[in-house]
């Protein structure tokens, strides 16, 4: 593999033909992409569809069983101690040391990574992650939004060029993933790298500059969030409550796609008059009431289901 020299392009992580099992499960398959420097790049999929395991090899661990990964122009295998250097990875906020203090935690982190941060280095990187009113608190004393930016500020110790970030925002309230999405893209903004893994729609279309879309291991689509909705030009989406009509909705000529998730029915149609027409004929003779129907322009959740033919939670 021809690796990219730094300077001489705007590729910082290069991956090609990635393959990783665990007995019989293949976890990654066959992924290639790249990413460019200065953007945050987010793995979009759901439980179990490789997304740790492809950003675990990206950081140095473990080994893939096949495939190139180059991060930096350095390769994955051969060069993982300079790589370590260079990049930072978010743990998990459980892995926060109870015993220290979040100026502690900090202090250690840049020991590790042999440097001795100053007091006043330390507190600009708590204050870039919001936490300068809290230098002398416990991990547990934190909130878990706080938590998780701690995390982050421990992968920004050794000042690194990349950041792994998997799963940032699980878990948080809508309140607290704002502000870690504010400073991710304040990182970005200073010409950081981002590399990030989530669940979320709403995560991957509004903060990532392209999104990888990976299911049972596969890159099934990559490219920027407008871009990945565009495909789905002049489809709309229809949500109704109506599941009894299921069958029906399903034998309509102008319905491309239906999924039904709990008591919702998701249609895709690109005949919207016709289509709600005749939901509501159907509707009239089953003597339903139609209590909730939506119309809207496809979203990353409609362009997920038409890739792979499943919601991202099913
Ligand atoms: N250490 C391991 N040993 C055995 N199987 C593993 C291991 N790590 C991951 N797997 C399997 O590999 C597949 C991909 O797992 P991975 O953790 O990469 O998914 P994920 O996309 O990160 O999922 P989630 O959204 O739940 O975090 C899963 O089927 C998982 O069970
Ligand atoms: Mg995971």
């Amino acid at each position: 593999m021809t690796v990219p020299k730094n300077g001489t392009s705007n590729v910082v992580i290069q991956v090609k033909n990635l393959t990783k099992a665990y007995g019989e499960v293949t976890a990654v398959n066959d992924l290639s992409f790249n990413v460019h420097k200065g953007e945050i790049f987010g793995f979009l999929g759901p439980n179990g569809a490789g997304k740790t395991t492809t950003l675990s090899i990206l950081e140095g661990l473990p080994k893939a069983d096949g495939g190139q990964v180059a991060v930096l122009g350095l390769d994955i295998n051969s060069q993982t101690q300079a790589i370590k250097q260079r990049i930072g990875v978010q743990l998990q906020s459980t892995s926060l040391l109870p015993d220290l203090t979040v100026l502690e935690q900090v202090q250690l982190f840049g020991r590790l990574y042999g440097r001795q941060p100053t007091k006043q280095e330390m507190m600009q990187l708590l204050e870039r992650v919001g936490l300068v009113g809290k230098t002398a608190v416990f991990p547990e004393k934190l909130s878990g939004g706080q938590q998780q930016r701690l995390a982050l500020a421990l992968a920004l110790i050794n000042q690194p060029e990349i950041i792994f970030l998997d799963e940032p925002t699980t878990g948080l309230d809508p309140q607290s993933r704002h502000v870690l999405w504010d400073i991710i893209r304040g990182l970005r903004d200073q010409g950081k790298t981002i590399v990030l893994t989530t669940h979320y729609m709403e995560e991957a279309e509004t903060l990532c500059d392209r999104v990888g879309i990976i299911d049972h291991g596969t890159l099934v689509a990559l490219d920027t969030p407008g871009a990945l909705i565009n495909r789905l030009a002049g489809v709309s989406s229809i949500t109704t409550s109506a599941t009894m009509l299921l069958d029906s909705i399903q034998a309509l000529p102008s319905i491309s796609r239906v999924q039904r998730n709990g008591t919702w029915l998701h249609l895709q149609t690109n005949d919207v008059p016709t289509t709600l027409r005749t939901i509501l004929d159907l509707a009239e003779q089953h003597e339903l009431s139609l209590h909730d129907l939506h119309i809207k322009q496809p979203n990353l959740e409609d362009v997920f289901l038409n890739l792979t033919g499943h919601a991202i939670r099913a």
